[in-house]
Formats: C-alpha cells, structure tokens, sequence
C-alpha cells in the first residue's frame, strides 16, 4: 500500500511484459515460489536451505539459495543490526526475492529474521502458495556449541551487542507452514519434510511434466 502511494507521487507506473510468470514457470517446469527459512543463528538454516537446493537442482529445478551473510556483504552491506537495520534487510531481501519468484524460479531464503509483522509483510507481498514458512527450532545453547563462528561466545562476553537470541529477540513464528527441530532432527529428514511439503504446495509435482504439458505458448 505504501510503496503505491510512493510511485505515485514519483510518477511510476507498473509496466506489464509480455512474458509472464505463468510462461516462464511452463518453461522452468516448477512454479515459482520461496521457502523461506527463520530461526537463530547456527540453528541450521543455510545448511538446511543448501541441501533442498541441491536436492530441486538435481530434479532439474531452477533454484537459487540467498543467505544472511552473503546477502550482507554486498546488497545489505551497509545495514547493521539494530532493529531498525534488519526491518530494513529484510524489506530488501523481500522484494528481491519477488522478483526471483516472478522469474519462475525456487527461491530458498535463510535469514533470521526475528519479527513476526516482518515475516506477515513478507508473506504478504506472494500469492497463496509462493510463500513457505519453515521455522528451523533450536535452543540457543545448543547453536551456541554449534556456533563455529564464536558469535555467541562474543555476544556474551558482550563483545556483539543485539545479538539475537543472547540481547535481542527472536520472536518465533506461531504458525509456521512447517517446524524443524533442527537439534531433534538430522539434516537428511529436514530435507525430506521440506521437499514433502514442496510437492504438497505443487511448487514441483511428483512426476514432473504436469505444468509443461498444461500450456501453450506465448501470445
Ligand atoms: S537478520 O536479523 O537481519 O535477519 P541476517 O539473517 O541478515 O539477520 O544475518 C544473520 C547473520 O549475521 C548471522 O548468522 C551471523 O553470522 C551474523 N551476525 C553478526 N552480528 C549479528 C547479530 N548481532 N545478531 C545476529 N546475527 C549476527
């Protein structure tokens, strides 16, 4: 609604192509969607995202993987991580990621990001279906001894102020389109929920082909 009101005022107007999502999805043989990750640091998010990547990419998917630290070194490098800094990431990465879903393509997100009426705006932005929620549990003692980085050890020392799950928060979804407990389950069956829930949503369809064959061309 905002952002409406801000092209107005700039005099922009949306200009439809002639390709549409539809016609790329038929191409790429997968709708276009993006499961997105949320949990602390070190709970196992990116390791989860990469996984399902490589699983969609060796089914012939087209996928791409966007992380909190890679994002952070070039699109996001010059936000921190005050609160107002990750409301801000995320809107980025928000709109980024519309775009890659109207590419055609599987987008697997992995951010931590902690506030719920962020995560409600993100979903707001897709289509039913586009956007999957999967909340990646893992009690922040144990991502701290999984925590290779020494982040948390840093956080608590007070070396990194508003770290989250240490002095800032993480507010956990309450309705999540599915749960990992990252720290219950290995990775392999987190896969394998993820890419169960994947076929249940259609974003891809179990023998493959179904939205090719469905359509026509350009017109
Ligand atoms: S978010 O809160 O804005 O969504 P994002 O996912 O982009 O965070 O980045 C998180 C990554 O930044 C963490 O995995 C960690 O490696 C690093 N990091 C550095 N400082 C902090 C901090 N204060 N709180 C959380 N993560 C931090």
């Amino acid at each position: 609604m905002i952002t409406k009101v801000i092209a107005k005022k700039n005099n922009v107007t949306w200009f439809n192509g002639c390709v549409r999502r539809e016609d790329r999805e038929k191409l790429h043989d997968h709708k276009g969607a993006v499961i997105w990750f949320t949990g602390l640091s070190a709970s196992g998010k990116s390791t989860i995202a990469h996984l399902v990547e490589k699983e969609l990419h060796n089914k012939g998917c087209s996928t791409y993987t966007l992380d909190g630290d890679n994002v952070r070194h070039g699109l996001c490098a010059d936000l921190a991580f005050s609160s107002e800094d990750r409301v801000e990431n995320i809107r980025r990465i928000g709109e980024i990621v519309k775009l890659f879903v109207d590419t055609g393509i599987i987008v697997l997100a992995a951010f931590i990001s902690p506030y719920r009426k962020d995560r409600r705006k993100l979903r707001s932005l897709f289509h039913d279906g586009q956007f999957l929620e999967i909340y990646v549990d893992c009690p922040p003692e144990i991502c701290s001894r999984r925590d290779q980085k020494g982040l948390y050890a840093k956080a608590r020392a007070g070396i990194i102020k508003e770290f989250t799950g240490i002095s800032a928060p993480y507010e956990f979804p309450e309705n999540p389109s599915l749960t990992i407990s990252s720290h219950k389950q290995n990775p392999k069956e987190a896969v394998d929920k993820v890419m169960r829930l994947i076929r249940q949503q259609h974003i891809i369809e179990e023998h493959g082909f179904a939205i090719k064959q469905a359509g026509g061309g350009v017109s």
